[in-house]
């Protein structure tokens, strides 16, 4: 036997042998991968050499390839990779091949703040619903929606549709309450991120379709699993495009569409059935015109009705309760908070021998540390922390120092900005002082992003609000909380609860029938 190398050697001749007497199919394949090859180099070489994004600092993979991005995204960690990126590299960086993440505070609220830096097709929604408040990327639609739905969210209105709201956030709940310490002779144990969601679904359900859904009462209502799957299927596909045609996926993200456009054409049915006293979103979307006197009565369709009714639930529910749950999880895992923060309420607000309850105007004067508690949780877990991408406008923009092509996707990292030090003093800290008014650093009130900035920015911030401030004053004056027995506070230095999370569009606690129990018992005296 000869030695291995002249074996190895011989069978490589063969091959190349082979291959030069192929058929013309091989040398086709031959062909073609070489091109491939080829063109992948040339496309590595372009993307990190050559581009004007390829001045953007970041890593050699990112410049390159989407993929790492991407795969963070269906992890659900994408805000944790941004992140880091953004401490390893500063407040501009590279993510993919055409996508920059921006981190700096002042750069953000530049992208946010005007309809030159449009939206980018991932707010595309599928073609059998009208383009909504939220989907739109034409500025003139967005200006004329956001016209029509303000009055729906001013404070006034909601001033108006208080009492719904806390008959969805305060008396539902202590009604339960009072059922599940009654039953158990003291206290009882709560998942609460499960009850923040149920009652941010009933308050949409009486605000948005003037309809008691009673999903808190039964612990549950059909739209639940619905809502869970139309943001997976939106999630992935944003993530992936390409899914979308795919036609078996595209169906199956369709399916609880459809369920979703059925509930809300039934709800204008009914509505037109009714003679509705009361003004809500429903009511204003049926018979509001643009607001602009000269365009004239112009009402939204009812197709257009639908798509916002949708979107109200989908961008509504889960926000609002994962700032609950969030806020929560901070609270009980820091207990000096808690006693400033029950002590502050209770000081103002006895336990209720009543049972009038604390209204959104008396949070607002007189339990400024609630406030503040509520703004730095929204700050140190945004419950949408994710990037929000925008297009950079034709002829390009400099940003941070580089130079950023038309069509280049901006990604104004919410979650990176609160943890900016340049925003925020100790940013990894939680300390809601940082948000009482007179506080040394009064700016960085300004600096929380949490419901976005500029023409863009959340509509339904004062809802948000108010739902979070009644609730949390209520429950907290009522109601004695802490973790069950044998569940230490667990957090990071600076306080932050380690509880595993991911984001999906919204972040969510991965295991929350394990880290989201409370024991609620009737409140002491302090
Ligand atoms: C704590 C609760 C909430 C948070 C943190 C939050 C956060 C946000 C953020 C970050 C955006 C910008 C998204 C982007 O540009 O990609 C947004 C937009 C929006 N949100 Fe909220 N949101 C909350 C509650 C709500 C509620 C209760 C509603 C309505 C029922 C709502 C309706 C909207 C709408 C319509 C937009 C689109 C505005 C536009 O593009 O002009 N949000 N929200």
């Amino acid at each position: 036997m000869n030695g291995a190398g002249g074996n190895s050697t011989r069978l490589v001749f063969d091959d190349d042998d082979d291959f030069n007497d192929g058929t013309p199919l091989c040398s086709i394949m031959f062909s073609v991968s070489a091109l491939i090859l080829v063109l992948i180099v040339f496309k590595i070489i372009y993307e990190r050499w050559v581009t004007p994004l390829s001045s953007v600092p970041g890593k050699f993979l990112h410049s390159v390839t989407s993929i790492p991005m991407r795969y963070h995204m269906l992890r659900g960690t994408l805000p944790v990779f941004l992140l880091a990126l953004h401490k390893e590299f500063g407040p501009v960086v590279r993510i993919s091949p055409q996508r920059v993440s921006v981190g700096d505070v002042d750069m953000v609220k530049h992208v946010l703040g005007s309809h030159s830096f449009g939206k980018t097709p991932s707010y595309d929604m599928p073609r059998v619903l009208e383009p909504n408040a939220f989907s739109t990327r034409s500025p003139d639609l967005s200006q004329e929606r956001r016209r029509q739905l303000a009055p729906g969210f001013s404070h006034r209105h909601l001033l108006h549709m208080e009492d719904r709201i806390v008959q969805c956030g305060v008396s539902n709940v202590d009604e339960k309450l009072n059922r599940i310490c009654g039953e158990k002779g003291g206290g009882g144990v709560v998942q609460y991120n499960r009850w923040f969601s149920l009652i941010a679904l009933d308050t949409i359900g009486v605000l948005g379709f003037g309809r008691k859904f009673g999903a808190l009462e039964n612990e549950t209502h059909e739209l639940v699993p619905t809502l869970v799957r139309i943001r997976m299927f939106s999630y992935i596909t944003m993530a992936l495009p390409w899914l979308k045609l795919v036609p078996s996926l595209l169906g199956r993200r369709l399916t609880p569409l459809t369920k979703l456009m059925d509930f809300a054409w039934q709800a204008i049915a009914q509505r037109r059935k009714e003679n509705n006293s009361v003004v809500d979103l429903l009511e204003l979307m049926m018979t509001t015109d643009d607001g602009l006197a000269s365009v004239g009565e112009k009402r939204m369709s009812d197709p257009q009705i639908v798509s916002e009714t949708i979107l109200h639930l989908i961008a509504g529910v889960d926000t609002t309760s994962a700032g609950l749950t969030w806020t929560m999880a901070l609270l009980l895992h820091n207990p000096k908070v808690m006693q400033r923060l029950v002590a502050e309420i209770r000081g103002h607000f006895p336990p209720p021998s009543s049972s009038a309850h604390i209204s959104f105007e008396e949070c607002r004067q007189r339990l400024p540390y609630l406030s503040a508690v509520i703004h730095e949780s929204l700050r140190v877990l945004s419950p949408a922390p994710g990037m929000l991408p925008r297009l950079a406008p034709a002829g390009g923009l400099r940003l941070g120092g580089y130079y950023l092509p038309a069509g280049t996707w901006i990604c104004c990292t919410i979650g990176a900005v609160h943890m900016n030090p340049s925003a925020f003093t100790d940013p990894e800290v939680f300390n809601p002082d940082r948000f009482l008014v007179g506080e040394t650093n009064s700016s960085e009130r300004f600096n929380m992003l949490a419901f976005s900035t500029g023409v863009r920015a959340c509509l339904g911030r004062n809802l948000a609000l108010v739902e979070m401030h009644v609730v949390l004053a209520n429950l907290l004056r009522s109601w004695d909380v802490r973790l069950p027995a044998g569940a230490l506070p667990r957090t990071t230095c600076g306080g932050i609860p380690e509880i595993p999370r991911s984001t999906m569009m919204t972040m969510n606690p991965d295991y929350p029938d394990r880290d989201c129990l409370m024991v609620v018992s009737p409140a002491a005296a302090l």
